[in-house]
């Protein structure tokens, strides 16, 4: 699915985004964010505070929606997401985004919509309440997020695949009725399998079994100390099963050095769930210290100016396919 970038070669038009739902974690650092930085150095990159998308199921309680879009920002520049190399924005700072979801709007028919799997299920996650209008065009906005910058390449997890099928198969339909104007854009999907969380259920702040990018040392050791494992290991010298044990799989992803030895000492039961936890507390914060340090040192107050910059860029591009789109649907 992906492309290759040979250097020299052709650069992709990286585009992707968040919604902005609280303090980001472990999860978003290893799957998303360092896969961002990754490619914001061969390709330009265009990365998106979806403000919009968090109203369509958090519209009763808007009341700190600026501080979390700040708080995201944030996490985003510790993580190493460089304003010099990518454009970082926030979708409600771009008009343009819901023109053209209006526009769009007019070719895409409701079944589409519906048979989203997100749509069904989310519903039923969280209730008729979120069964407004704007939540049934979720995936046609987020198609707008991509195709107003012109992204090609559109870095996602698992769960954004329908999303994505579902906007190109719009931008087929509008470049059949109006001629070729919008670019398809193709999935990436981080080769990081997903992070499991304290709990070993996915890492999620919905579960609250996150590990925090702006948690400190002693939160995190807590955290860790918490953590389901192999309920079959009971106390140091009972064998344990690695592969089902969540303090593993973080283990593997802080700390891949000594992962045989965590293996071993597990199922022989020479090492004991206890030690085994702090070593990875240990890990983790020695991980996490880079981004935590660079975090502590930004100053909220740039990310204004960072995201009026952004803005500006954001909106140069997006006027140009806006413009596009409308000479085509023949706008007068
Ligand atoms: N829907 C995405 C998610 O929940 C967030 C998102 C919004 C997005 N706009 C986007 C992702 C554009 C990629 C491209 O993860
Ligand atoms: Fe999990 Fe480590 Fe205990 Fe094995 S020793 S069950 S890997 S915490």
């Amino acid at each position: 699915m992906t492309t290759t970038n040979s250097g020299a070669g052709v650069r992709r038009r990286i585009m992707s985004g968040m919604r902005p739902t609280g303090r980001l974690h472990l999860g978003h650092l290893v799957g998303a964010l360092s896969q961002w930085v990754e490619f914001s150095r061969n390709d330009e990159t265009f990365f998106e505070v979806a403000d919009l998308h968090a109203l369509t199921t958090g519209y009763e309680d808007t009341a700190n929606l600026r501080d979390v879009v700040v708080d995201n920002v944030l996490d985003w520049l510790a993580a190493g997401v460089d304003p010099e190399r990518s454009v970082i924005y926030v979708q409600s700072h771009v008009p343009e985004i819901s023109e053209l979801n209006l526009l769009l709007s007019m070719i895409v028919p409701v079944a589409w919509l519906t048979r989203v799997p997100t749509y069904k299920d989310q519903i039923e996650a969280l209730g008729s309440e979120i069964a407004t209008y704007g939540f049934l065009g979720y995936p046609l906005m987020q198609l707008c997020d991509i195709a107003v910058m012109r992204g090609d390449t559109v870095p996602v997890g698992r769960d954004q695949l329908p999303h994505l099928e579902f906007g190109r198969e719009v931008v087929r339909r509008f470049n059949h009725l109006y001629g070729q104007t919008l670019v398809e854009p193709q999935a990436t999907l981080s080769e990081f399998p997903d992070v499991p969380g304290t709990d070993n259920r996915k890492m999620s702040k919905s579960y609250g079994n996150t590990i925090d990018i702006a948690d400190d040392d002693a939160t995190t050791a807590k955290k860790v100390r918490s953590m389901v494992t192999d309920p079959l290991k009971v106390r140091r010298g009972d064998p344990g099963r690695p592969e089902i044990c969540p303090v593993w799989a973080l283990h593997r992803i802080v700390n891949a050095e000594r992962v045989p030895w965590v293996e071993e000492g597990c199922r022989s039961g020479a090492l004991g769930c206890v030690d085994c936890k702090s070593e990875l507390a240990v890990k983790l914060n020695a991980f996490m210290a880079p981004v935590r340090e660079r975090r502590a040192s930004l100053d909220a107050r740039a990310v204004a100016a960072i995201l009026e910059c952004g803005a500006q860029k954001a909106r140069a591009v997006a006027s140009g396919t806006l413009a596009a789109v409308k000479r085509a649907m023949h706008l007068p």
